[in-house]
């Protein structure tokens, strides 16, 4: 069946009780035995919970993985699977990943952990230099946060496979219903549900996707020993956000495309990163391996912190706020919101200037939103010249 259809009917037969057509929520942390070592599969939630399980083959199904744990949060599914490598392992991580997975490698690293280089990996070239003997894994984001560089996948894989690499790839930026990573060669797949697969800005959740039985096994083990889990009633919502992905997506991308060109020919916007456009770097790569180009865009603004600080100010659609992937657009400015956990030397590596600015694009009406950007890129030419208490300081805030 068609994944549209497959996540319609997601979950459903899932109540061998009642036969409700909406799984079942077992918020129950403890199921009764049958008898000595016997239960009906389920003992403690931490170890397996049935609606947290709906959630995981659902997953697991879309990305045609052996097996899916569905965990606590973006972070814990990045942590669960670097918990699945020795303390001696290296990894090559692309250099403008999300800023937590950058604050996260650097801060195991310090604790000698394991060790880690950021790379581009945009660059074949780069990416072979960069692997030591003692490599272990390439961590891929594709299309990037918050610059969405793209990364062939299918090229990096076949890398990987050369030197007996793990691909892992965070997919949260376009969700299995545009991009499946592990058709294309990866061996395990992380999201935060937080963002696209729950859609509703109403839950903190993560999952890791594995490729074969094997990984799945380490991945379980991973999720049940350091208790990373997800709560039952989080997978439930998450299990309900699911179903309209595919129609939320289609929106997003519709808005986002119209949203990229009326970007591209304003004044106060000095170059529009969105893999969509012609004109993008990534845009052949991103054609051949993804099914569409996402609701993100990123864009760096012309004329300094008077006009970044003005726009982020005066949006009323837009939302100014960490992160992506609802309903409702936002608005943000990765170097003192999503990426100020990064340290400064890597934001310069990456590109992530000052003048950056993310938006998620959400689903209102198109007309609404391009007319909210247009009062709040238009307006600030004239209040910045004039001085009226536009500029002054973006005090970093860290998540
Ligand atoms: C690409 C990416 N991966 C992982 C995360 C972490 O997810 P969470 O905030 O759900 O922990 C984020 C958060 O923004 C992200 O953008």
């Amino acid at each position: 069946m068609h994944p549209r259809t497959r996540l319609a009917l997601a979950g459903q037969q899932t109540d061998g009780a009642y036969n409700s057509i909406v799984p079942p929520l077992y918020q129950s942390a403890i199921f009764r035995f049958e008898d000595l070592g016997q239960t009906k599969g389920f003992d403690y939630t931490r170890s397996g919970n049935p609606t947290r399980k709906a959630l995981e083959d659902v997953l697991a199904d879309l990305e045609g993985g052996a097996g899916a744990a569905a965990l606590t949060s973006g972070m814990a599914a990045v942590s669960t699977t670097l918990a699945l490598f020795d303390a001696d392992a290296h990894f090559l991580c692309s250099h403008d990943c999300y800023g937590g997975t950058e604050r996260l490698f650097c801060h195991l690293r310090d604790q000698g952990k394991l060790d880690v280089s950021f790379v581009d990996l945009t660059d074949p070239e780069t990416l072979s230099d960069a692997i030591r003997p003692e490599t272990r894994a390439i961590w891929v984001e594709t299309p990037s946060n918050p610059l969405l560089r793209i990364v062939d996948l299918e090229a990096v894989a076949t890398v990987a496979r050369a030197h007996g690499l793990t691909l892992i790839v965070d997919n949260t930026f376009l969700s299995p219903i545009r991009q499946q990573p592990l058709a294309l060669g990866a061996d395990l797949v992380v999201y935060s549900t937080t963002k696209y697969i729950n859609g509703h800005s109403d839950v903190v959740g993560g999952a890791v996707i594995a490729r074969t039985e094997t990984l799945n096994e380490q991945l379980q083990f991973a999720a049940n020993a350091h208790g990373t889990i997800a709560q039952p009633f989080d997978c439930w919502l998450v299990l309900r956000g699911l179903k309209t992905l595919p129609l939320r997506m289609k929106q997003h991308e519709e808005n986002a495309r119209a949203v990229a060109h009326f970007l591209a020919q304003h004044p106060n916007v000095e170059t529009v990163f969105y893999p969509g456009l012609p004109s993008h770097e990534g845009h052949e790569v991103a054609a051949r391996q993804q099914q569409g180009f996402g609701g993100m865009v990123s864009f760096a603004v012309r004329g300094g912190e008077a006009v970044v600080n003005h726009l982020l100010r005066s949006t009323k659609v837009f939302s100014l706020a960490e992160s992506l992937g609802g309903v409702e657009s936002l608005i943000e400015h990765p170097a003192t919101m999503s990426h100020a956990s990064m340290r400064p030397e890597q934001r310069a590596a990456a590109g992530i200037t000052d003048a950056v600015v993310r938006l998620s694009v959400g689903i209102e009406n198109i007309d609404d939103l391009l007319a909210d950007l247009a009062q709040a890129l238009d307006g600030p030419t004239q209040a910045a010249l004039s001085g009226d208490g536009v500029a002054g300081e973006v005090v970093p805030y860290v998540v």
